[in-house]
């Protein structure tokens, strides 16, 4: 390689100024139940969080994402709300989210707050009135109920299934005893869709986000962001779902099953989000919206982020590309194109709450394959391959330009748990698939934070609602912190080096490369991620500032490494 690499194509500029927070932003994204638990219950809580926020400020993020903590009766994990206004005692009281917005912002994080809007727990007044009502009710009006199909209205209204698995339609008795209409819950049973076509929904949830705005939160994760609004008359869907929770996507913008069915991002949804805009906009202090939608091609996801309408969506089409260096400057390219067309950064994630750890699934013989969790009796990850992959992975996504999303524990390199014990899974995709999905358990698994304390620190009497695997030890906080080249300690010099270079509202030049080796400039930082089998040479010159290799020596750049390099 020569001293300064010849420069191929700029597919993204720097921006003149770093604008609003959520424009680069790094967001951490707290799962309540498996971050602290204060109380012993082996159920992570809200003053564990307020407990451990310093380690969010040690590790350098710029804001939280927090989960769920609403009342709910937990059938998805927080995800089935039955009190939007209310914290689950499971997690504490409202006086506990002001105490953790508070610190927060004393520490300088954002806080974003989780918003579940597609549905509501079966246990919300508004649906425990719908099944008491008559059908016609103003109170099924705000959910999707319909008579069946069938002479006696025995089978479901259309075809579509439970992203779960199993049918979308559960039936319900009436007053008189008898089987009567069906409703639609995209999810779980007890989790029925709302009706988004009535003004009484549209109402309520503008007044929750002014509910949660007034207590001080800087933005909404918007869940199911895509499936709010239905196609008209519920039509049968020949696709299938293939996308969300796990299974394997196809991302070349072509392929016709990819979440564009009739449930799914429909243009009146969009309707919706410029009403939240408008909402948020009348608050002081840059709130945000990200949205949560499994949508492609990326100019389709794009429409979501528009100038009156969201800020950010995550971008599962990078998830999705995993350890394929053609796919992931594809997916990069094509991020960058579809983001600014509409003027919204990009942003990059690797790992979350519904997806096998990345560290995991990089480890795979096939590291795009997305199983829906893994245990026993399934390929089982090489460790330490998904490690090295997943921290080289992690590398790159820190020096995009744009917003870059983290899962509590990644910068850790926790792995996935392979070996669950069946009896212990608690997500309704193992039961609705009888077993055939293993669903999300093995991604939730409470953090380790000493290695030395019962539950390795989660709880303070070693309770744990979900076990950790004894190994864990070496992968606690206190066993990273200061160690040199440990994924711990290589995040936090990632994130410091990141806010010093500026790189999240820099640019992206690729350089020519080996087409198994990813090379780019962003400012004036070379990122050189070596995803092929041989080791590859910095150019002349380069002064190495940090690789996702422990034992990185001189300026080589190992097998499953990416380096980031100043130019001389
Ligand atoms: C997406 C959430 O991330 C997932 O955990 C949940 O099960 C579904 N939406 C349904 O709310």
């Amino acid at each position: 390689m020569t001293a300064t690499p010849a420069r191929e194509r700029t597919v993204h500029h720097a921006e003149a100024t770093d604008g609003p927070w959520w424009r680069h932003a790094v967001i951490y994204q707290v799962y309540p139940r498996s971050f602290a638990d204060s109380n012993g219950d082996g159920i992570g809580d809200l003053p564990g969080i307020t407990a451990r926020l310093d380690h969010l400020v040690e590790l350098g993020v710029d804001a939280l994402w927090l989960s769920p903590f609403y009342v709910s009766p937990q059938a998805d994990a927080g995800y089935d709300v039955a009190d939007y206004r209310d914290v689950d005692p499971v997690f504490g009281t409202l006086d506990d989210i002001d105490a953790l917005l508070d610190k927060a912002h004393r520490l300088g994080l954002r806080v974003v707050v989780d918003l579940v809007p597609n549905h509501t727990s079966d246990e919300h007044i508004w649906f425990a009135a719908a099944r008491a009502a008559a059908p016609g009710s103003p109170e099924r009006a705000r959910y999707l109920f319909r008579e069946g199909r069938g002479q006696h209205g025995e089978l479901p209204p259309n075809n579509w299934q439970s992203m779960f698995g199993g049918p979308a339609w559960t039936r319900v008795m009436e007053a008189d005893g008898r089987p009567g209409q069906w409703y639609l819950h995209l999810f779980d049973t007890k989790q029925p869709d709302l009706d988004w076509s009535n003004p009484q929904v549209r109402a309520e949830f503008e007044d929750v986000l002014r509910f949660w705005l007034d207590r001080g939160v800087d933005g909404f994760r918007v869940d199911v962001a895509h499936g709010l609004v239905k196609a008209d008359g519920l039509p049968d869907w020949a696709g299938a779902v293939t996308m969300i929770d796990g299974s394997d996507p196809v991302d070349d913008g072509t392929d016709p099953n990819v979440h564009n069915g009739p449930m799914f991002d429909q243009e009146g949804v969009h309707d919706v989000y410029r009403a939240w805009r408008t909402v948020l906009d009348s608050y002081p202090g840059d709130r945000a919206m990200v949205a949560e939608a499994w949508v492609e091609p990326l100019e389709r996801l794009a429409r979501y982020v528009r100038p009156d309408e969201m800020h950010q969506a995550f971008n599962f089409s990078f998830l999705s590309a995993g350890w394929d260096p053609l796919a992931l400057r594809s997916v990069i390219d094509r991020s960058f194109a579809a983001n600014d067309a509409v003027g919204a950064p990009t942003t990059w994630v690797l790992s979350n709450h519904d997806v096998v750890r990345h560290a995991s699934r990089l480890g795979l013989s096939d590291p795009t394959h997305r199983p829906n969790g893994i245990g026993h009796g399934d390929e089982q990850p090489d460790a330490e391959l998904g490690l090295r992959r997943a921290r080289a992975a992690s590398l790159l996504v820190l020096a995009l330009p744009g917003s870059a999303y983290l899962y509590q524990g990644e910068e850790l390199g926790l792995p996935e748990h392979t070996a669950l014990p069946d009896e212990l899974r608690q997500d309704p995709t193992y039961t609705r698939t009888d077993g055939v999905e293993r669903g999300r358990d093995g991604c939730r698994v409470p953090l380790p934070w000493e290695q030395h304390a019962p539950a390795f620190g989660f709880s303070p009497n070693g309770a744990s609602w979900l076990p950790q695997p004894a190994g864990w030890g070496g992968f606690t906080v206190d066993a990273q912190r200061g160690r040199p080249g440990s994924t711990y300690e290589t995040y936090r010099s990632a994130l410091r080096l990141r806010r010093e270079h500026r790189l999240a509202t820099g640019d992206l030049t690729w350089l020519p490369s080996d087409p198994q080796v990813l090379e780019l400039t962003n400012r004036t930082v070379l990122v050189v991620a070596n995803m092929g089998p041989t080791a590859v040479e910095l150019p002349v010159g380069a002064r190495v500032l940090l690789s996702s290799d422990a034992a990185q020596s001189g300026t080589v750049v190992a097998p499953a490494t990416t380096v980031w390099a100043e130019l001389g």
